[in-house]
């Protein structure tokens, strides 16, 4: 799918993107499509702010034909050659104009999770600052001490322990559009499909800056290539690479995020400097974060008044998001099962929320154990210390 392609689509979705028109009506220019052209930059003029640009836009147009014009008479014989290429680079002066204040898209942001609602965490929010946001938001300083602001980041833990989540969440720290992406998302039955359909993907961010793409469960697109018996995800793996490299974080206002339960699981090529460099572990929630999970996943059920919240939260040592949840739902089964043999009904207590907590373990202690191998028999390089810290200052 091109340019062209895609931004009629997103045109035709929202018939008052006048950006989009404008955008639209600058690539058919590019291409020699004038009649198109200037119906989409009409349609683009129903927006003040993008008068002067159109304008600007039209005008480039015409001085290049004017002077393409002037060849004809002078020399006679127009060297196709000669042409071409300048009028190559009368285009990228247009684009070269285009301000970026001006051109963005609607927003297109609908509930922002930023870190107020990430609970605790402060050393993981502080990490994310310092590797994700302040680069993005600031790639000028970066560039000056010669130091790449690029690549992608790689969050790895335990599963249900807000990777997602806080994926989420630093995309609203940067009031970035969010673009998640799944495997499935992607996956086509058809040849070059699936590669298609991701460089669609990239395409409709770079449309949308500032965006943040999130790749979730990032092993299933990067599956060890050693470990896979079946090329099948190769070229896919190569396309991803391919896109990656592509990306100017600076220009393009693009930050991509990956998450995985099984970081030894991810090819190792993704993993190279320039692609998901930088690894992040995103620890199971310390208290702070298992408070405020209690309150968030406790909303809206009826519970007995005063629960005392912060007691829950250190009987869950170790417990992930999705095991508090689960919490929750074992105790909510209790109440329901007692009211229907009563009918007497009542409320959540703190009684059932405790003997939930007894008949549940937490999942993550699993995780541990298993990359406690990789990282006694594969952590040459250091690559999981943050967890090796973790399990020292934890388990
Ligand atoms: N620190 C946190 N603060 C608030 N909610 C959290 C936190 N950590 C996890 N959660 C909640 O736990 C659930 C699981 O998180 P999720 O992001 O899906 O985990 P993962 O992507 O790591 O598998 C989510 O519903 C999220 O709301
Ligand atoms: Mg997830």
């Amino acid at each position: 799918m091109n340019k062209i392609n895609l931004l009629q689509m997103m045109v035709e979705k929202d018939k008052e993107n006048f950006e989009g028109w404008y955008l639209l009506g600058e690539e058919y220019v590019k291409n020699d499509m004038l009649k198109e052209g200037l119906y989409a930059f009409s349609i683009a003029l129903n927006d003040e702010g993008l008068n002067g640009l159109v304008e600007k836009a039209l005008k480039d147009y015409f001085k290049l034909s004017k002077e393409n014009f002037e060849v004809e008479i002078e020399e006679e014989i127009i060297d196709e050659e000669e042409a071409k290429p300048m009028k190559l680079q009368k285009y990228e002066v247009i684009q070269g104009n285009r301000q970026d204040s001006i051109i963005q898209l609607e927003d297109k942001r609908p509930t922002r999770v930023t870190f107020n609602d990430v609970g605790g965490l402060e050393e993981l929010k502080k990490t994310i600052d310092l590797k994700i946001i302040k680069p993005f938001v600031n790639p000028s300083l970066f560039s000056k001490f010669k130091k790449k602001a690029g690549g992608g980041i790689l969050l790895y833990g335990p599963p249900g322990c807000g990777k997602t989540y806080i994926a989420k969440a630093t995309s609203g720290e940067i009031n970035a559009n969010f673009y998640s992406v799944h495997i499935t998302d992607i996956l086509d039955p058809y040849f070059g499909g699936s590669e298609r359909n991701l460089h669609q993907i990239f395409e409709t961010a770079r449309a949308n800056k500032p965006s943040v793409m999130f790749f979730d469960e990032i092993d299933t697109i990067g599956y060890s290539r050693s470990k896979s018996n079946s090329d099948l995800m190769r070229p896919l793996v190569d396309s991803m690479l391919t896109e990656m490299e592509s990306v100017n974080t600076s220009t393009d206002k693009l930050l991509i995020i990956g998450a995985t339960n099984m970081p030894w699981d991810v090819d190792s090529a993704l993993k190279r400097p320039g692609r998901f460099d930088k690894l992040v572990f995103v620890p199971p929630p310390d208290k702070e974060a298992r408070k405020v999970i209690f309150q968030l996943k406790l909303l809206g059920k009826p519970v007995e008044e005063n629960l005392d919240i912060s007691l829950l939260a250190d009987k869950t040592h170790l417990y992930s998001g999705a095991d508090i949840e689960n919490v929750i739902e074992v105790a909510t089964e209790h109440v329901l099962n007692e009211i229907m043999e009563s009918n007497q009904e009542r409320s959540i207590k703190m009684d059932d929320l405790l003997l939930a907590i007894k008949q549940t373990n937490p999942s993550t202690l699993e995780w541990i154990n298993t990359i406690k191998n990789y990282i006694k028999y594969a952590n040459q390089s250091g690559l999981y210390s943050d967890v090796a810290m973790y399990i020292k200052e934890n388990l």
